[in-house]
């Protein structure tokens, strides 16, 4: 049996056993994914003992993303520029770390704005925590000219530009309304507008009708933002696809098939996340 688990402290609420074990059924894969509590103290053993173990691989989470890059062979320049892991696996001997939070952010952005084009557009990121991290990084990498990061605290945008360098463009929180003019892509990374935290509190009205609107933000499935920029006519995108694309990669490269988010498998999540979730 091919075993493989996610990693965080605490970890009670990961939803990836969901998803994984959705693809396990599906495929007919004699596999198991598990929530693995592990705490920081214990995180190197853990690693180490991969292998020992049984796991072909793990998936890693808050708050351990940055301490397993430093515990890892790094697999791709992508996963070097971010600092941060958040897919392990196995690979001629050596523990492989890489990132597949870019692509789960990008591929579910495909999925829901299928004619955005990224290259060449200018974005505007609300937040620099972890998350934006990749979210900065994906857009980077699709060839975006400029992408704006307002952040409460100044200093974590600027810090971004010193990773990633100038197209990135630190703002002031205060700023962000004005900058929404001429941008193809606004995304909120800030945990504002989660179940338990205050709204976002943002006005659209400098941002284009043509742009596209996405929240990482899953619970509830449809934010403020979401439904105010539907309302005024953008295409949306909602959180819940990079948290199940993200997970494509690390289950191919755990249990050797390469998996699709479907929507039996969004629905299935999404009803986990709201029971009264209908389409
Ligand atoms: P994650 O890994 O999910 O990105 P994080 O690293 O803790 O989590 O980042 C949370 C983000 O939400 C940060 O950008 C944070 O802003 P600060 O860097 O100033 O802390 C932002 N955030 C959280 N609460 C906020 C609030 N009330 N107003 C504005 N931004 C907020």
């Amino acid at each position: 049996m091919t075993k493989a688990c996610v990693i965080g402290w605490p970890i009670s609420h990961s939803r990836s056993p969901l998803i994984h074990g959705y693809w396990l059924k599906l495929h007919g894969i004699n596999g198991s994914y598990t929530r693995q509590p592990v705490e920081p103290s214990s995180l190197a053993d853990f690693i180490g003992r991969l292998e020992g173990a049984g796991y072909a691989g793990c998936n890693v989470t808050i708050p351990h993303k940055e301490a397993v890059f430093g515990l890892v062979t790094r697999a791709d320049a992508s996963t070097e520029r971010l600092g941060a892991v958040n897919t392990v696996y196995l690979h001629n001997g050596k523990i492989l770390g890489t990132n597949t939070d870019g692509e789960g952010f990008i591929n579910s952005l495909k999925q829901g704005a299928p004619g955005l084009e990224l290259a060449n557009s200018r974005a505007l990121v609300l937040g620099a925590g972890g998350a934006s991290l990749a979210v900065v990084n994906a857009i980077l990498e699709q060839g975006a000219n400029e992408v704006a990061v307002a952040n409460r605290t100044r200093e974590k945008a600027d810090q971004l530009r010193m990773r990633f360098g100038e197209r990135v463009l630190p703002i002031r929180w205060d700023e962000a309304e004005d900058h929404l003019a001429e941008c193809s892509l606004l995304v909120n990374t800030t945990s504002l507008g989660m179940k338990g935290q205050p709204d976002l509190d943002l006005r659209l009205t400098r941002l284009p009708q043509k742009a596209v609107v996405t929240d990482i933000v899953y619970t509830p499935l449809r934010t403020r933002l979401l439904d105010e920029a539907a309302a005024r006519g953008n295409i949306v995108s909602e959180g819940l696809g990079m948290l199940l694309h993200q997970a494509v990669r690390g289950f191919s490269l755990w249990f050797g098939v390469m998996p699709q988010v479907t929507p039996e498998l969004h629905d299935l999540v999404a009803r986990d996340i709201d029971p009264a979730f209908a389409r």
